[in-house]
């Protein structure tokens, strides 16, 4: 008998990343409430998240820390626009990360997507207000994610998402992924990161008079697989980046706010980007909330008295008060409870629990960063990535494999044993 919930998202939802039909055979998990990493269906089972709610939920279900900024913020203003209005969750929650990140003046939107979106229109518009209209195009790197508007879209290089949208889409150029799986075998990490460094110089060597900027996911492209590469690429993009006048825009969206083993990833290679792009994580995975982070000189250009050379982009919910204490509450919690220490120690200690994983016959790739681990299944098929997934939910895990590839990205306050449970499912299910 079908869940009476799923039977009414069946026929009022449009579920998003869904062949509708598929979920007839393959109904949603109907969620009732969350406990920490748990979430708790409507049949009184616990799940256990291990993919953070799609990379969003920082420190568990049910936080309350975060819920009592809300509902504080709640008895205050819940909402009001940011066009001729001001409030002091959004000033204080500026000042923070502009203290964390190196970058001021941050711009908000609601989602990942717009936020992509406007730092690719605010990069355009710099070069246009400094004289250099023609430089309105993007390169970005294969297999990366940035969103699914029509602009995000032209600069996400992941076929399925993609090509039937392609008559919608700016061009756009895709370089070589410095995802270490793709090296040759007898090549470095590093060497692979400074083969593909190698070919964006070329690329900007000729083109850099007609670029804006180059947009990539530092250190791990997500939605590519969790692939993960090199430091080194990051350094050198930044330095081939300035020597040819195009902006670098670090799409820290599922990276930042500790996820990698520093706040953000960025800080790993020790670069500060031209924009940042914050979202996700950014409310613990409460409400709703994105941000774009720019260098001075950038917001200095857009200063001025003619009203069409500032920044023309506005969002109804642009800096809603109730997100961004929640944000506000996130930051708390990050010096509170000394997280990135916190992270480090508990990551080690997981990672050691998955040896046996990690050499399992059936595993390619192991790989970890921060509170990220993900390993390719040697012999998927096209129908692994649902099958894995119903068979984790038998065992009362939450589990989302892209292709081949199975991760876990955990609220961070999941335990060692909660770690153990979902290693040692995985094992049965790889045999
Ligand atoms: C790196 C990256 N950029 C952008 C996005 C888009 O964010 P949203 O889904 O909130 O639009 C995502 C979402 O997964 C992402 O991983």
């Amino acid at each position: 008998m079908m869940d009476p919930l799923v039977q009414r998202t069946l026929a009022a939802v449009w579920h998003p990343c869904t062949q509708m039909k598929h979920m007839e055979q393959a109904p949603p998990l109907a969620v009732a409430a969350g406990d920490g990493p748990w979430l708790i269906g409507t049949d009184g089972r616990r799940y256990l998240d291990l993919i953070s709610s799609w990379w969003v939920n920082l420190f568990g279900h049910n936080e309350p820390r975060i819920k009592a900024a809300i509902k504080d913020q709640l008895d205050k203003i819940e909402h009001v626009l940011l066009a001729g209005c001001t409030h002091v969750p959004v000033v204080e929650l500026s000042e923070r990360l502009a203290a964390l990140t190196g970058l001021g003046h941050a711009f908000y939107a609601s989602d990942g997507a717009s936020a992509t979106e406007i730092a690719l229109k605010m990069s355009a518009h710099y070069w246009r207000n400094v004289g250099r209209p023609q430089k309105n195009s993007f390169v970005s790197l294969a297999n990366g994610y940035h969103g699914e508007t029509v602009g995000a879209l032209s600069v996400t290089d992941v076929a399925l998402f993609k090509e039937q949208y392609a008559p919608l889409l700016r061009p756009s150029v895709s370089l070589p992924s410095p995802d270490f799986r793709l090296a040759e075998e007898d090549e470095s990490a590093t060497d692979y990161a400074r083969r593909c460094a190698k070919a964006l110089d070329e690329h900007l060597g000729r083109h850099a008079d007609t670029t804006a900027a180059l947009i990539l996911e530092p250190l791990v492209q997500g939605a590519a697989g969790m692939a993960m590469y090199d430091p080194l690429y990051l350094e050198l993009a930044r330095e081939i980046c300035d020597r040819h006048d195009v902006h670098l825009i670090a799409d820290e969206i599922a990276v930042g706010f500790g996820r990698t083993g520093t706040m953000f990833a960025c800080e790993r290679a020790g670069i500060t980007p031209d924009f940042m792009c914050l979202s996700k994580g950014i409310t613990g995975g409460y409400l709703p909330l994105s941000c774009v982070l720019t260098r001075d000189n950038i917001y200095q250009a857009f200063y001025g008295d003619e009203t069409a050379r500032g920044f023309l982009h506005s969002h109804s919910y642009t800096g809603n008060p109730l997100a961004c204490r929640a944000a506000l509450a996130v930051l708390d919690i990050f010096a509170q409870d000394d997280v990135i220490a916190q992270n480090r120690a508990k990551a080690a200690r997981c990672t050691e629990l998955m040896a046996e994983l990690a050499e399992h016959e059936r595993v390619r790739h192991f790989r970890q960063l921060g509170m990220i681990w993900a390993f390719d299944v040697k012999d998927a098929d096209v129908d692994f990535p649902l099958r894995f997934h119903r068979a984790a939910l038998d065992r009362s895990m939450l589990l989302r494999p892209i292709g081949a590839t199975v991760y876990f990205m955990p609220p961070y306050c999941i335990d060692e044993t909660q770690m153990k449970r979902a290693v040692d499912a995985c094992l049965q299910l790889l045999g």
